[in-house]
């Protein structure tokens, strides 16, 4: 499962990049405008910082596939071949997912509520689709069973598309879909440093530290000890 970072705060993804092996950004329009920049500005500079191999998903804002069609191409002329075009799955976002798949262009089906949803953007050709867990929970409907079943549709259909889940609150939603083979999930960065951190390995930690210090002197590690 690739670890994807779904924010644009350029600092916080340099904060995550350093310390977790993540494999690429995605953005909405929400999570652009937090930024209070000029979004070419802020995707470009994230482009430039995680190289083309990183993967970037840039999402549109028209509502007719043909406007979408040419904010798809304008993406990829500023950011890069390798940049996936976000399509929200809509009747005309279906339409021109098909028509940028087929010109070639890289794309992810986004807004995904349902399995059915799923089911019509990899028919369209997406190489990705966004399911939203939490959001999907919060409609009183199972987000992660949502998501088992996208990916068993996927699957036992022969589709080439993937899964990039989001809207995810904590690590258990997380762990269940990773333990389920998707292809990738996309986090903030605080759910991300959440699947790190917990009081039971902290407390370790500073037991063996007390313990090695007992034995050899306060501050002294592996690297200094007798
Ligand atoms: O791109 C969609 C994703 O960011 C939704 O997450 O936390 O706003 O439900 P959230």
């Amino acid at each position: 499962m690739k670890l994807i970072i779904d924010d644009a705060d350029i600092k916080k993804i340099k904060e995550i990049y350093e310390f977790y092996p993540a494999d690429g950004i995605t953005t909405n329009p929400s999570i652009v405008s937090k930024t209070g920049r000029p979004p070419y500005e802020v995707l470009k500079e994230i482009r430039e910082f995680i190289g083309e191999e990183g993967d970037l998903h840039v999402q549109t804002i028209s509502q007719k596939a043909e406007d979408i069609v040419e904010e798809g191409h304008r993406i990829v002329a500023e950011l890069g071949k390798t940049t996936y075009v976000k399509i929200p799955v809509t009747q005309e976002g279906l339409k021109a997912i098909r028509i940028l798949s087929q010109e070639g262009y890289r794309t992810t089906a986004t807004t995904i509520y349902t399995p059915m949803q799923a089911y019509l953007a990899a028919k369209a050709g997406a190489d990705y689709a966004a399911p939203y867990v939490n959001r999907i929970d919060n409609l009183g409907a199972n987000g992660i069973e949502s998501v088992k079943v996208m990916q068993d549709i996927f699957k036992k259909n022969g589709f080439k598309t993937e899964l990039v889940a989001a809207s995810f609150k904590n690590s258990q939603q997380v762990q269940e879909l990773c333990a389920y083979g998707i292809g990738a999930a996309t986090l903030a960065p605080d759910v991300i440093k959440n699947l790190v951190f917990n009081p039971c390995n902290e407390a370790a930690i500073a037991n063996f530290k007390k313990d090695f210090e007992g034995l050899c002197g306060e501050g002294k590690t592996m690297k200094d000890c007798e």
